[in-house]
């Protein structure tokens, strides 16, 4: 038998400080999403996150509530778990760094270091805060003081084990420029070159002794194993390296990508690759470092009271929209600032119009003209045939884009395809096929083409929103287990003539982003405090499937109310001529119910003067006026165009004045 593709995957481990917000799930989300990904593309895979909980900060923070710094990780760990539940996070493996396989197997790789010299003794100097018991560096000094407590800070030496970073740092500067893979995206490899490989590697200060939870040091148990090595390892020890049951790293090392943020690049691409090569082991083949969810355009954090917090965001909207509004709004890679804004109108946009209206038109119009069942398709014209086409592409498109961790441009082309279903719907006008027995043919190639597309778009969205395929899967009847894979994606056809659809819920119920913002504030007040209890679930509303698909042939849908904002009125055109040193332009003296308006229009190439006097128009009555070749302009006349470059002005027939209301 064939052996399966492997594919490892990891995020950074977590620091247990407190409440996760929405910059932590970023990664965590983009890593779930690239593994699922994988396995739904045949790969099998393995996907490791966890928490690092050492260190002199949890140390003091536990003191601070009165427990012992494993009580006062152990709950923070038992909430991320279940925020990871929240958010549809399908980890294989989550390892502790207070885990007994982590600290055994830290402990021989560090003697290890040791015994083959890339270890030695010597004194950390550094800035040392007696009250907060912390070294600092002079850049990390606040006004010459600590930065924690604002006290003076006093030159101090601690006994410290170090290691020779500088022993690799040629063999490391050769690696990264023959594997312009590994550090991605490349600017990245560029800085740890210039900034920090090239001017010359310190050696890096790897045990502690004046704090104590940490892993001790076997050999020398005043110290505890200081951060990097114990942190980094996490992703060899989960695998069982080092130990008699290393199956999972035998299969799975090296790891295909590390996803880490763009801050911690530098100890993944130099003290990581360096740590293993002096372990005699391959490194991981690619570490991908991501930009930074900013808030205000400052990054995410505690201190700066600037959180955002996915839990409220989830009970509002569901996980699916938050985990596709995370993936598609920045390209990994760069920073992108949070706004609810933001985030309300991509999901009323994308998901609510786009996706669910696609759907939901879909099987009413198939309940409607085919009593719920998917005909078989009949007369196929271009338009079928340019669906096709993007249809069969579209997988390698998006492989192509997930394989460069684009998960943004995958999912734009994913959008394309639900774009493309909706102009379709515009441009064969269903509703008018329907309304004949010669439009049945024609209509029933159209009801099949929706179906089938509305089906590979369920199986290609699974990855990065895993409830939503089963509820599009539902709708139009799909339940064998075959349709929903990456095999049947690629050719277009797989889904069954006689289907039965069923219309559900909608799957995005529009939002009322002013009433949501208000709501949002509401729960993120004050700021940067705890989030709250989780309100209750807002309930879908139930689909509202178009009854009458002539209301819908725009892509966005309006409310009434939006409608009504537009006054539309009849108008008589008394007078027209052409604006001076203008080859586009015309201006119109209108009579609208008595009073005389003047309108400039950019109709000169399709009507002249002569032809538009006498003609009754529609203008758009309450557009706010605006200068034009320095005429002011009050008002709009509507025109129809289409892609040919023909134009016609809207007329009305005799029998109405001017001045009569449109609506
Ligand atoms: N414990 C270390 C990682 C050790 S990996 C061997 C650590 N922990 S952390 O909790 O501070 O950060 C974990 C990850 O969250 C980092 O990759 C960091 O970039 C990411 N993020 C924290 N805030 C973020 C945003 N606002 N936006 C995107 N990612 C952010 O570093």
């Amino acid at each position: 038998m064939e052996e399966r593709k492997k594919f490892y995957i990891t995020t950074p481990i977590y620091y247990p400080s407190g409440n996760m917000h929405i910059g932590h799930t970023y990664c965590t989300v983009a890593a779930d999403t690239m593994a699922r990904f994988k396995k739904l593309t045949g790969y099998d895979t393995y996907f490791l996150t966890g928490t690092d909980e050492h260190g002199q900060k949890i140390e003091r923070k536990a003191a601070e509530a009165g427990v012992t710094p494993k009580q006062f990780v152990d709950e923070i760990v038992a909430r991320t778990k279940e925020l990871w539940k929240l958010m549809d996070i399908e980890y294989d493996d989550f390892i502790r760094t207070t885990d007994e396989r982590h600290e055994k197997i830290v402990q021989k790789i560090f003697k290890q270091f040791y015994d083959q010299g890339d270890i030695y003794k010597s004194e950390y100097e550094g800035l040392y805060c007696t009250p907060c018991e912390s070294f600092w560096t002079p850049s990390q000094l606040k006004d010459g003081c600590c930065p924690d407590c604002g006290r003076p800070v006093e030159p101090t030496r601690e006994e410290s084990y170090f290691f020779r970073m500088s022993k690799y740092q040629d063999w490391l500067i050769d690696y990264i420029e023959t594997h312009p893979d590994f550090i991605q995206p490349p600017a990245r490899a560029n800085e740890m070159l210039n900034n920090f490989l090239r001017p010359g590697l310190q050696d890096l200060c790897v045990s502690r002794t004046s704090f104590k939870w940490g892993v001790p040091v076997t050999f020398d148990p005043k110290h505890v194993v200081y951060v990097w090595i114990d942190a980094l390892s996490n992703y060899i020890t989960a695998l069982g390296y080092g130990t008699d049951h290393d199956e999972l790293f035998k299969k799975y090392w090296p790891a295909d990508v590390h996803l880490v943020g763009k801050e911690i690049v530098r100890f993944h691409t130099i003290y990581w690759p360096i740590m293993l090569h002096a372990l005699g082991l391959p490194l991981p083949k690619q570490v991908f470092g991501h930009g930074w969810l900013l808030f205000g355009n400052d990054k995410m954090s505690k201190s700066k009271g600037n959180i955002v917090y996915p839990q409220p965001i989830v009970a509002r909207y569901g996980c699916d929209a938050l985990r596709y509004y995370l993936m598609r709004e920045m390209p990994f890679g760069a920073d992108g600032n949070y706004t609810n804004e933001a985030m309300l109108t991509r999901m009323n946009a994308d998901l609510a119009n786009d996706l669910g209206n696609l759907v939901s038109r879909t099987v009413a119009m198939i309940e409607k003209y085919f009593g719920g069942e998917v005909p078989e398709p009949d007369q196929i014209t271009e338009l079928e045939d340019a669906l096709r086409n993007r249809f069969e592409a579209l997988p390698a498109l998006v492989e192509k884009n997930m394989d460069g961790l684009q998960f943004s441009l995958a999912l734009s082309e994913i959008w394309k395809l639900v774009g493309d279903c909706n102009r379709y719907i515009d441009q064969t006008q269903p509703w008018i096929l329907g309304r004949s027995e010669e439009g049945k043919p024609r209509l029933k190639t159209v009801m099949y083409y929706l179906a089938e597309c509305v089906r590979a778009v369920a199986v290609l969205i699974a990855p990065f929103m895993p409830k939503t395929p089963e509820r599009i899967f539902e709708q139009i009847g799909v339940t064998d287990a075959a349709l929903k894979t990456w095999d049947s994606v690629q050719h277009f056809g797989a889904l069954k003539a006689g289907t039965k659809v069923q219309k559900g819920q909608a799957l995005f119920p529009r939002i009322d982003v002013s009433k949501e913002l208000a709501a949002l504030a509401e729960e993120e007040k004050p700021a940067g405090s705890e989030p709250k209890a989780e309100p209750a679930p807002k309930k879908a509303e139930p689909a509202k499937a178009p009854e009458d698909e002539e209301e819908k042939a725009g892509v966005s849908l309006i409310g009434i109310e939006d409608f009504d904002k537009v006054q539309l009125l009849t108008a008589k055109v008394v007078a027209c001529e052409r604006v001076p040193k203008s080859d586009k332009l015309l201006k119109e003296t209108l009579d609208v119910g008595g009073t005389t308006r003047t309108v400039v229009s950019g109709i000169a190439n399709y009507y002249t003067p002569e032809e538009m006097v006498g003609k009754t128009v529609i203008l758009v009555a309450n557009l706010k006026p605006r200068k034009m070749r320095g005429i002011l302009s009050e008002g709009m006349l509507l025109c129809a165009s289409d892609d040919k470059g023909n134009l016609k002005l809207l007329t009305v027939e005799e029998g109405i004045g001017s001045g009569a209301e449109i609506g």
